[in-house]
C-alpha cells in the first residue's frame, strides 16, 4: 500500500477481518516492522530506529488506544496514566500531576485511585485516553476505540479525540467499523488483503455522517 497521512489529519481505515488493518496501524506505532517498505513518521523512517530510538518513539511521537483499553489491572487508573511517563523518566511529583490533569480532562478525575475492574468499558477507555496522551504525543492510533462501546460512550469518545485534536493538532488514525467515528474524519480508507481497495468519497463519508445523525436521533426518539 501507498498512503500518506498530513500533519493534524484524522484518517479512517476500515475493512474486513484479516485484512491488515491492525498490523498497519502496528507498523505506524513501531510496535512491528514491515519485511519490506518503509514507513515514515514525521520525517523519521521507523526501519532505521533501534533500541532507545525505537523505545523513544513509542514512548513520545504515537500514543495507542486499543479496542480493549489494554489498563494494567493492578495499577490504579493514575497509576496506568503514569507509567508511560515513568517509562520516560519524568520525576514522580510532575507525572501525578500530569496524570491528574489528564484524567480531569477525560473527566475521570473522581476514578483516579479505582483499579480497572472497578471501572465500566467506556471509563476504562477514557483512562486508556489519558494514558496515550500522558507524553503529548503528536499521532494518535486508535485500533476500533469504540468497538466495545455503548454508542453513547463511543459519542462522548469521539468529542473527547475532536477537542484534543482541536487543542493540540493531533494527527489520529483510527481503525474503525463505525460510521459514528466514520463521520468525524477527513478522509477515510478501506483495506483487504493487506491493500488499501478504496478511498472514500466524501460524499461516502457525508453518508456516515447522516447515518450518525440518524442514529441520534433514533436514540433520543427512544427517551
Ligand atoms: N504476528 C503475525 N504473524 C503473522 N501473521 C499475522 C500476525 N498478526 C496477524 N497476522 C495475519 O495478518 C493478517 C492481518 O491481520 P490483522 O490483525 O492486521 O487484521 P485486522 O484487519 O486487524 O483484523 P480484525 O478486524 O479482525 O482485527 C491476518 O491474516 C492475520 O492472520
Ligand atoms: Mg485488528
Amino acid at each position: 500500500m501507498d498512503l500518506e497521512v498530513q500533519k493534524g489529519r484524522t484518517v479512517a481505515i476500515l475493512g474486513p477481518s484479516g485484512s491488515g488493518k491492525t498490523t498497519l496501524m502496528n507498523m505506524v506505532g513501531g510496535l512491528d516492522q514491515p519485511t519490506e517498505g518503509k514507513v515514515t513518521v514525521d520525517g523519521v523512517d521507523l526501519g532505521s530506529l533501534r533500541g532507545k530510538g525505537l523505545d523513544d518513539y513509542r514512548l513520545r511521537k504515537v500514543g495507542f488506544i486499543f479496542q480493549f483499553y489494554n489498563l494494567i489491572p493492578t495499577f490504579t487508573a493514575a497509576e496506568n496514566v503514569e507509567f508511560p511517563m515513568s517509562l520516560a523518566g519524568v520525576g514522580k511529583e510532575e507525572r501525578r500531576q500530569v496524570a491528574l490533569d489528564l484524567l480531569r480532562k477525560v473527566g475521570m478525575e473522581d476514578r483516579a485511585g479505582h483499579f480497572p475492574d472497578e471501572l465500566s468499558g467506556g471509563e476504562q477507555q477514557r483512562v486508556a485516553i489519558a494514558r496515550a496522551l500522558a507524553n503529548d504525543p503528536p499521532v494518535m492510533i486508535g485500533d476500533e476505540p469504540t468497538g466495545d462501546l455503548d454508542s453513547k460512550s463511543a459519542r462522548k469518545l469521539m468529542q473527547l479525540l475532536k477537542s484534543i485534536r482541536k487543542e493540540k493538532g493531533t494527527t489520529l488514525l483510527l481503525v474503525t467499523h463505525d460510521p459514528l467515528v466514520v463521520a468525524e474524519c477527513d478522509s477515510a480508507y478501506s483495506m483487504r488483503d493487506g491493500r488499501i481497495i478504496k478511498t472514500l468519497t466524501s460524499k461516502d463519508i457525508d453518508n456516515a455522517r447522516a447515518s450518525a445523525a440518524h442514529d441520534e436521533a433514533m436514540v433520543e426518539g427512544s427517551f
